[in-house]
């Protein structure tokens, strides 16, 4: 089957070089010019790994090319998956303009049929608006359809999520578009769900926002249990062995970040409200996630003597989690602004992320080594769980620091060893 991808982000380029895998052939479309230069040339913009192999890989199988002409591509391709970025809008909503752009792109060049998939996350409704939005774009009249499928990738493991999904949603009225689908998926070895786009929508909104709710659910616990001296981490392991709980998402931490659960969560709020049915749970996850983050700077100002100004903090992990070079609503981030405002000098790390305008000008510098950033600092705040964070070498950087304090936003330091080495360390409920 052809296939034109639209928006060659994390999202697109994945089910791109996924779609490749299964023998179809692809294309992938963006409107930076930088990145479907880059993607040509066989690099990719963006780190996630083991994701270049297969664009290498696909680019030498001629499965995959990238093009800038939306006009030709459009004619070139049977099926069209919309996979650019829905970020949230000034008032807590989706924004759509760049789905409104495609849909209307399409309508303006398609000559023949089309399934028009939605990937992108999307409010639920939205099909019936791209639907409106071809329609009204259309010269002449042509049959299409509307897809809704989501995508529940996660960053920093995406090709395997990709290739092994839990299960596969399929979102359409049309009996035509629903074939052509199961075909597109016939290899996948998971259960399929087949509903009307409404529903496969909110489907993709329930699962970001029951995922956040385990992560705000355990980190107000989490509060608990350190005002009690109690191990969240044995707490979360004892939760979670019972399958009807289940282990993911129980760490607790800073509070969850990142291109999807802030934005998600909070447009599933504003079609609760537009609707008249308050979410009040979710409400209270977001409010539980916006404390947690102001929770950990309260400790680390407690650790280092209740004043922050003129500290010297080095923060390890700039990226909303490990593996991924994502920086989109990061708690890294939110963080290294509060600590500014307080007045403390600020050396980053991170392995990936390599800010090009680091903020807060000379208050703010990134460093390239581990060494370096924690050289002459009062304090470690520990942000990403890097698997390079994990294997530090506590004693060769106690000697290196001015003041020997770990703060843990992750508990991925053992509390022990570190204590035994003379370090004061604060982590999240951790004991
Ligand atoms: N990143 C994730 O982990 C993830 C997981 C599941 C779902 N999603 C959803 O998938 C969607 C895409 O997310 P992403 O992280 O890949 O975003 P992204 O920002 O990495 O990629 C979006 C791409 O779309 C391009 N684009 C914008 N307008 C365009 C247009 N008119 N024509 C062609 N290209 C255009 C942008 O240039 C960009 O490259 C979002 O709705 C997101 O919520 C993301």
């Amino acid at each position: 089957m052809k296939i034109l991808i639209v928006g060659t982000g994390y999202v697109g380029t994945t089910t791109a070089l996924v779609f490749c895998e299964m023998g179809h052939q692809v294309t992938g479309l963006d409107v930076d010019d930088q990145k479907i230069e880059a993607l040509q040339a066989g690099n990719l913009h963006f780190y996630e790994p083991g994701l270049k192999e297969l664009l290498l890989k696909h680019i030498q199988t001629e499965n995959i090319s990238f093009t800038k002409n939306i006009k030709e591509a459009i004619k070139n391709n049977d099926v069209i998956f919309i996979c650019v970025g829905t970020p949230r809008g000034e008032d807590g909503r989706a924004d759509l303009t760049y789905v409104k752009n495609v849909a209307e792109s399409i309508g303006k060049y398609m000559k023949e049929y089309k399934v028009i998939v939605t990937k992108s996350t999307v409010p639920t409704g939205t099909a019936e608006l791209v639907t409106e939005w071809v329609k009204s774009a259309q010269e002449e009249l042509v049959l299409f359809d509307v897809v809704s499928n989501p995508e529940f990738l996660r960053e920093g493991s995406a090709l395997y999520d990709a290739l092994h999904p839990d299960r596969i949603v399929i979102g359409t009225t049309s009996e035509k578009a629903r074939l052509t689908m199961r075909e597109l998926y016939q290899d996948f070895q998971c259960p399929i769900v087949e509903t009307n786009p409404k529903a496969s929508e909110m489907i993709k909104y329930a699962a970001n926002s029951f995922l956040a709710m385990k992560i705000s659910f355990i980190n107000e616990l989490a509060r608990l249990c350190d005002r009690l001296a109690i191990n969240i981490n044995d707490v979360s392991k004892g939760i979670g062995l019972d399958h009807r709980i289940g282990p993911h998402f129980l760490k607790a931490g800073m509070g969850y970040g990142g291109s999807c659960f802030p934005k998600d969560v909070n447009a599933l709020l504003q079609t609760a409200g537009a609707s008249g049915i308050p979410l009040t749970i979710l409400e209270q996850v977001v409010q539980v996630n916006a404390e947690q983050s102001l929770y950990f700077i309260n400790k680390i100002k407690q650790a280092l003597g209740g004043d922050l100004t003129n500290k010297t903090i080095a923060v390890l992990g700039l990226a909303f989690k490990a593996n991924t070079d994502d920086i989109r609503e990061s708690q890294s981030l939110n963080l290294i602004n509060r600590l500014v405002q307080e007045q403390a000098m600020i050396k980053m790390h991170d392995p990936v992320v390599k800010l090009a305008d680091p903020p807060h000008g000379p208050f703010c510098r990134q460093f390239q080594t581990v060494a370096e950033t924690v050289s002459d600092t009062d304090a470690v705040v520990l942000c990403t769980d890097w698997d390079e964070y994990k294997q530090l070498d506590w004693m060769t950087i106690k000697r290196l620091m001015k003041q020997p304090y770990i703060l843990d936003g992750r508990n991925m330091v053992d509390k022990g060893k570190v204590e035994a080495l003379g370090f004061h360390y604060t982590g999240i409920a951790n004991y």
